[in-house]
């Protein structure tokens, strides 16, 4: 298909804005970073609406999933399949895949020094072809800003840069809010953060949720039930290993915070399969 044309088709899906039964198709997805395959087929489904968990032990390969499904150039993928309410994303540039409405908050946000938070969101929402009238779009701004109790002072400042740990982590959370999109990948939006700040963002990541009435589904990478306490989830997958080992509801992301995942790493499936029929 000529790039045209693909273009007008991505266009006239988001246009459309997502079906209320979308959903995010992975299977048999793999991936390699420099030659080293990190993705061992991973199949996942992850409808509109919907909160879906995913954890796992340090280095197996969530962050590489995160990446894959929004088209970073690094990730290859060698094998597999991924749609999003019927769309090939492989065959998408990231810029594409953000505009059928796929989303990802970073694990470790980078800063971009010379871009200010406000000309970045503006110029986000402009290339999705959201954009707001100025009074509007500070006016939008700034309540989402109120909301994660941040600083009006943040509006001015270089994205990231020199932003604390919770700091950035709410500034993904600002992006999520101001971008509204169809499916949110969310990578560790609650590491390195003390209470107070994970529930300012646990809070904005489900009024976001509760806003899109049913049409944004979540995939939630991380390592704490905490955060779940406040986002229920529907599904919770566990990864190891570059594929997912398991998948249950709420109470397997409890049995990882009592339990740890020793009994996935030590005995591979056949503990997978023991905890799972506790
Ligand atoms: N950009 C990269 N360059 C080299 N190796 C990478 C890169 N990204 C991930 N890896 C490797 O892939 C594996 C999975 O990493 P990652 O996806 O970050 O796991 P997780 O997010 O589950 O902790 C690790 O062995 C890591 O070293
Ligand atoms: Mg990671």
């Amino acid at each position: 298909m000529s790039e045209i044309a693909e273009e007008a088709r991505v266009v006239a899906a988001t246009d459309e804005g997502a079906s209320p039964t979308a959903e995010l198709h992975v299977d048999g997805l793999r991936v390699s970073v420099e030659g080293k395959p990190i993705l061992d087929g991973v199949d996942l489904r992850v409808p509109v609406g919907q909160v879906h968990v995913l954890m796992g032990p340090n280095g197996s390969g969530k962050s590489t999933l995160a990446y894959s499904l929004m088209g970073h150039p690094k990730y290859q993928v060698t094998g597999g399949a991924a749609s999003f309410d019927g769309q090939d994303l492989l065959a998408l540039s990231p810029d594409r895949r953000a505009k059928l409405g796929l989303f990802l908050s970073f694990q470790n946000p980078i800063p971009i020094p010379g871009v200010t938070t406000v000309n970045f969101l503006r110029a986000a929402l402009r290339a999705q072809g959201k954009e707001l009238p100025a009074r509007d779009f500070i006016a939008r701004l700034g309540e989402e800003m109120t909301a994660l109790r941040m600083d009006p002072s943040f509006r001015s400042r270089y994205i990231n840069d020199g932003f604390s740990g919770g700091e950035k982590k709410r500034a993904e959370t600002l992006q999520l809010a101001m971008l509204e999109p169809r499916l949110a990948i969310l990578d560790e939006p609650d590491s390195g953060l003390d209470v107070d700040a994970l529930r300012i963002v646990a809070d904005g990541v489900l009024r976001v949720m509760e806003k899109s009435e049913g049409r944004m589904g979540v995939l939630l990478i991380t390592h704490y039930y905490r955060i779940l306490e406040n986002l229920t989830p529907d599904r919770v997958h566990i990864m190891h290993q570059g594929r997912i080992v398991d998948s249950g509801g709420p109470e397997l992301a409890h049995l990882i915070e009592s339990e740890g995942y020793d009994p996935y790493i030590s005995a591979g499936s056949a503990a997978a399969a023991e905890v799972t029929s506790r």
